[in-house]
């Protein structure tokens, strides 16, 4: 596998040109810190437990490939590819095409790189609302990432620049009424003394649009026959551990940084795991999905 760097992309106007890497079979990487917009926080995962957990993601964003009529040739970026289970599922529809996968998360991109081995693929380091592509994609698929964008309106300027004319955007995210109920118990749990010296200055690390929101915020960055829609889609859990291993690596990851002990940390897992043990059925998280397509003239 080649990995080649920043400095050798750049100086090849690679992006710029809008070709992305036509020819032979490599995987590369960028060993860069990419330009981002919140440098401040950590983005970081803990992408072995997500790869591992993500049947709720991979099953959702399963759904968003099956709208998209491929004809085969097709250069697509998978905005926000995470581990890559759902990339390497778009590579195998693209038999002359190719995939570009961007993610903010290094070790997410190192779980992907092992996870697509051999593909034909690119995983590039890169924060969705300043991609490093200009009219280089012919469509973008982005499954369970958008929400963790703060500022929509950067970010569909920032995908609809990387489209080529004609281009057009699938997605799928977290939106409406998403986790409202695991919110409103992490809200009260915050406020309590324990961990209000933590959390009470602490602001949610998403964003849900509702579909009329983010239908007029696409329009509004120049995307053309948008179609946006909300719907239910939750989740159950087996049991109370994988709840708590399922909470704390794949939602809270961001809420729980900020908790400066161990013991804190799982105590407040715990309260947590031992509300939703009382929801019907146990240890259900209560997901919403927001849908968005458009295309570029
Ligand atoms: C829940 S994971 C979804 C991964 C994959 N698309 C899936 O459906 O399994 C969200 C991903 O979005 C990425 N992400 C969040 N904010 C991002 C940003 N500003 N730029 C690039 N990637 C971002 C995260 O690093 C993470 O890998």
């Amino acid at each position: 596998m080649k990995i080649w760097n920043w400095d050798w992309l750049q100086s090849k106007a690679f992006y710029r040109t809008g070709k992305i890497c036509t020819g032979s079979t490599y995987t590369f990487l960028l060993h860069v810190k990419p330009s981002v917009s919140d440098p401040g926080q950590s983005r970081e995962w803990n992408s072995s437990v997500y790869h591992r957990l993500s049947q709720p993601q991979v099953s959702w964003g399963r759904r968003v490939l099956s709208r998209l009529r491929l004809r085969g040739d097709e250069q697509l970026l998978d905005a926000g590819c995470g581990t890559g289970r759902l990339t390497a599922e778009l590579i195998a529809a693209l038999p002359r095409g190719r995939v570009v996968g961007a993610d903010l998360s290094r070790n997410m991109l190192m779980e992907a790189r092992d996870h697509l081995r051999g593909a034909h693929v690119s995983l590039v380091a890169a924060d969705l609302l300043h991609l490093p592509f200009e009219h280089a994609f012919d469509g973008i698929v982005s499954t369970a990432a958008f929400h963790w964008v703060l500022d929509h309106h950067r970010l569909f300027v920032s995908l609809r620049r990387a489209l080529r004319p004609g281009g057009w955007l699938h997605a799928q995210c977290g939106g409406g009424p998403n986790l409202a109920r695991l919110r409103n118990r992490v809200g009260k749990l915050a406020r309590t003394s324990l961990y209000a010296p933590h959390l009470a200055l602490f602001t949610e690390p998403w964003f849900f649009a509702g579909d009329k929101q983010a239908a007029e915020m696409l329009r509004q960055a120049g995307f053309v026959n948008v179609e946006t829609s909300v719907e239910a889609a939750p989740a159950i859990l087996d049991d109370a551990q994988q709840y708590e291993e399922f909470v704390s690596n794949i939602i809270l990851h961001a809420h729980l940084r900020e908790i400066p002990s161990e013991e804190l940390r799982k105590k407040f897992v715990a309260e947590l795991t031992a509300q939703a043990a009382t929801d019907d059925p146990p240890y259900s998280l209560d997901y919403w999905r927001l849908n968005l397509s458009g295309s570029v003239t």
